[in-house]
């Protein structure tokens, strides 16, 4: 049988950026400042991040969104705190091309998961999950995401799923869950990344966290000595974004579109300037 996706000159093995969890203006800017150059420099044909943090550290608006989507990013995946600011509504209801976690109740604004056609390429579907353990309630990811490969099934060659949980068990639960059924599990909301990576026997690349996009001279993205004065205190305390040591985390999945299956997955730290 003709393969008809050769047939039509479809660029076939494809580079897919992922990046961790972006945090406030310092994330926003380094996407801006690097993503550009890293596009080219490692052939990078599509970009998925999160965005649960951009916007002051919490939350998304329509001004973040558009700016990271002018910066490259192609689809922009969520997690615990997509609802932190009002302004999400309005942005989950019309742009298609941001999640926030499938498994939120059915009634809940927006989708958690999307299919990007592009006659140049596969088709790419990209599923976003919240994870249960330390987290607050919320439907079953694992049933969530049988769900929803029933109906990406024959709609896309390559399918990426972005498990947003504290908990490494439950994360390597749904790597290996997944595995031989998707392209890719990619982790995030630690914001630490994990030196895990590997392609699972089934072929599906697996990273438990890809790390913070954002500010390391801190707790996790906010002032560390704001931070510490909550932890000695006791007392409550607002924690503005840090600004010092930005870096960009995330990772390189490389898949063959023909059989949606990874060949290889790259760690990847990109220093800022400060
Ligand atoms: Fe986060
Ligand atoms: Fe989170």
């Amino acid at each position: 049988m003709i393969n008809l996706n050769i047939e039509i000159g479809k660029k076939m093995k494809l580079n897919i950026l992922v990046l961790g969890d972006i945090v406030g203006r310092p994330g926003r800017d380094i996407i801006e400042d690097k993503l550009p150059t890293l596009i080219k420099e490692e052939n990078i044909d599509f970009a998925v991040a999160n965005a649960e943090n951009a916007a002051g550290g919490s939350g998304v608006t329509p001004v973040v969104v558009k700016g990271l989507f002018d910066s490259g990013i192609d689809i922009l995946t969520t997690g615990d705190h997509v609802w932190k600011k009002k302004e999400a509504i309005p942005v989950l209801e019309t742009e298609t091309r941001i999640l926030r976690p499938a498994n939120y109740s059915p009634l809940a604004k927006g989708r958690g998961w999307v299919v990007v056609k592009n006659h140049l390429r596969p088709d790419i579907a990209i599923i976003n999950l919240l994870g249960r353990v330390f987290m607050s309630p919320i439907d079953c990811p694992f049933r969530t995401v049988d769900q929803i490969l029933e109906e990406v099934s024959g709609k896309a060659q390559i399918i990426i799923v972005d498990i947003h949980a504290e908990a490494t068990s439950e994360k390597i639960a749904m790597g290996w869950y997944l595995d031989g059924r998707v392209s890719a599990v990619v982790g995030t909301h630690t914001h630490v990344q994990t030196a895990d990576e590997r392609v699972l026997p089934g072929k599906t690349a697996y990273i438990t966290d890809l790390g913070m996009t954002g500010p390391y001279h801190s707790v996790l993205g906010r002032n560390k000595d704001h931070v510490l004065e909550f932890i000695v205190t006791q007392m409550p305390r607002r924690f503005e974004v840090a600004d010092k040591d930005v870096r960009m985390s995330g990772a390189i999945i490389t898949v063959d579109g023909s059989t949606g299956k990874a060949e290889g997955i790259k760690r990847l730290v990109v220093h800022g300037n400060n």
